[in-house]
């Protein structure tokens, strides 16, 4: 009850401070004829859009400067991987899902009700931290910008419902100084980030505090940081134990032998499509086998429909019915083993038997994934699943959403690179839990 108080304390001081900023602009555009109101916030929205560039530049030109989070698996029967990184003054770290599906970077804030799912980890409070801020709504990385219009409310706040393909998540959208690194001595504090601070979720993020969106749109980590590129290593998703780093700034480059890249389709003007990362898929072979997938099946619509993207929040990669049949047909075509329902336990389509539950599964040759002008070969480990005595296709058929979804089952021990101005993604095999 204390907290609420304090909060309620704090939402109202800087509800307050806002509407002094607003006012001094306001009695200045009063005492000046010619700049009309709605050119004072295009202004404040130029300054906050500045705001936000001159983080950029500092990040990309302090000799290289890295922001790195570990992440690793959630949970053991979860399918997500988790990030850790700090927020507040003193900095509190907690766990968040990564995920390049989405924007919106959140954690549950304090004063929490029922509304709130059991977290990993102790809760934000705003009011034990000297960084906090209520988002204004006209600010460029505020999703209720365009809501807002040209002159919203002095001192207005964002309220914000997020969904996603599971859960959402509401609150108000906030500004912290959020700290980066899992030593002192690569620790980054970067001001100024817009987050969201929720109060109420659904009770789908567990083994998580949060999320942090890592997509193309504003409000997204990897563009507020102007971080140009980043790059992750998804460790084995049997393994909860073992880290790797999601790094964001120039040192996420891959250095090595055996890197293939690949350039990302333009993704559609209409969100949440504009979010996304697409990807060239042109074909899928099972060994050396080129499966007949028609030429097009990947091919992104006008209507913004259809297409292939790659996303770390989901677990299950989904192919265009098209597509699936044929990956299903080799499959099953090259295990002997009896087909079993497996749609119980596993949610997936396509499962075999094994004579005992501690059986090895047979041995099978690795699927390919043509991407335009890079091929990505999958161990039978990144497209097969083990569940108690079934062994299951971990690939399901897109019936639900717009498009196909690469998933982060089949991008286990692969190390990736988003190159945001090239427009490119780079991949190569690797063991992402020693790197
Ligand atoms: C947010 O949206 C979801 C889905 O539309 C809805 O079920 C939920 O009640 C909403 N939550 C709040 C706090 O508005
Ligand atoms: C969340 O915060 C908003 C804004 O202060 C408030 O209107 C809403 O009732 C809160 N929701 C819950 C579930 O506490
Ligand atoms: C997730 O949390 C809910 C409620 O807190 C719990 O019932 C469920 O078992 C949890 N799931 C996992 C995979 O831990
Ligand atoms: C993973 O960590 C848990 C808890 O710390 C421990 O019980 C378990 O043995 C570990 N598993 C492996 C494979 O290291
Ligand atoms: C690649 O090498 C550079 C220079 O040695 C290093 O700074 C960077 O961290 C390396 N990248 C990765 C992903 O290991
Ligand atoms: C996808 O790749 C193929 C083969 O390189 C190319 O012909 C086609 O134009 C590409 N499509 C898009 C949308 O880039
Ligand atoms: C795939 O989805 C289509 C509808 O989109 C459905 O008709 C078909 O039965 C599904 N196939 C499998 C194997 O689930």
């Amino acid at each position: 009850m204390a907290s609420l108080a304090v909060l309620l304390l704090i939402l109202s001081a800087a509800r307050a401070s806002n509407a002094a900023a607003v006012r001094v602009g306001l009695t200045r555009v009063h005492s000046n004829p010619d700049v009309s109101a709605t050119e004072f916030v295009r202004g404040a929205l130029r300054r906050d859009m500045h705001r936000h560039a001159r983080f950029a530049r500092e990040l990309a030109s302090s000799g290289g400067r890295t922001v790195a989070a570990p992440t690793r698996k959630d949970l053991p029967n979860g399918g997500e991987y988790i990030m850790t990184l700090s927020i507040g003054t003193p900095p509190l770290s907690y766990p968040a899902i990564a995920d390049t599906g989405s924007d919106l970077i959140w954690t549950q804030c304090a004063p929490c009700g029922s509304q709130c799912f059991k977290q990993a980890g102790q809760l934000y409070n705003p009011s034990s931290s000297t960084t906090f801020g209520v988002l204004p709504c006209a600010s460029s990385v505020s999703m209720c910008a365009a809501l807002a219009g040209p002159s919203p409310p002095p001192g207005c706040s964002c309220m914000y419902n997020q969904t996603y393909g599971t859960g959402w998540t509401a609150g108000i959208q906030s500004v912290e100084t959020f700290t980066f690194g899992s030593t002192p001595a690569d620790q980054t504090r970067v001001p100024g980030i817009a987050f969201g601070c929720s109060n109420a979720s659904s009770d789908d993020w567990n083994g998580s505090a949060g999320l942090v969106g890592l997509g193309r749109g504003s409000m997204s980590l990897v563009s507020q940081l102007g971080a140009g590129m980043f790059s992750y290593c998804l460790t084995p998703f049997q393994n909860a134990n073992s880290t790797s780093m999601l790094l964001l700034g120039p040192s996420a480059a891959l250095n090595g032998t055996g890197v293939r890249t690949t350039p990302f389709v333009a993704s559609p003007s209409k969100a949440p499509m504009s979010t996304y990362y697409y990807l060239n898929l042109t074909g899928i072979s099972v060994g050396t086998t080129a499966l007949s997938i028609p030429p097009n099946a990947f091919a992104l619509r006008a209507d913004g429909t259809g297409g292939l993207i790659i996303d770390s929040g989901t677990t299950i990669t989904s192919l265009v019915d098209a597509a699936y049949q044929q990956v299903r047909a080799a499959i099953k075509s090259l295990v002997t083993l009896p087909v079993a329902d497996g749609s119980d336990s596993t949610g997936l389509d396509l499962c075999f038997a094994l004579t005992s539950e501690t059986s090895t599964p047979p041995s099978m040759p690795s699927m390919t994934l043509h991407f335009d002008g890079a091929d990505m070969v999958l161990p039978v480990e990144n497209y097969m699943i083990l569940g108690s005595g079934v062994w299951c296709l971990a690939m399901r058929n897109q019936t639900i959403g717009a498009m196909s979804t690469l998933g982060n089952y089949q991008q286990q021990n692969v190390h990736l690179l988003y190159d945001i101005h090239k427009e490119t993604l780079s991949f190569a095999p690797a063991k992402c839990s020693t790197l």
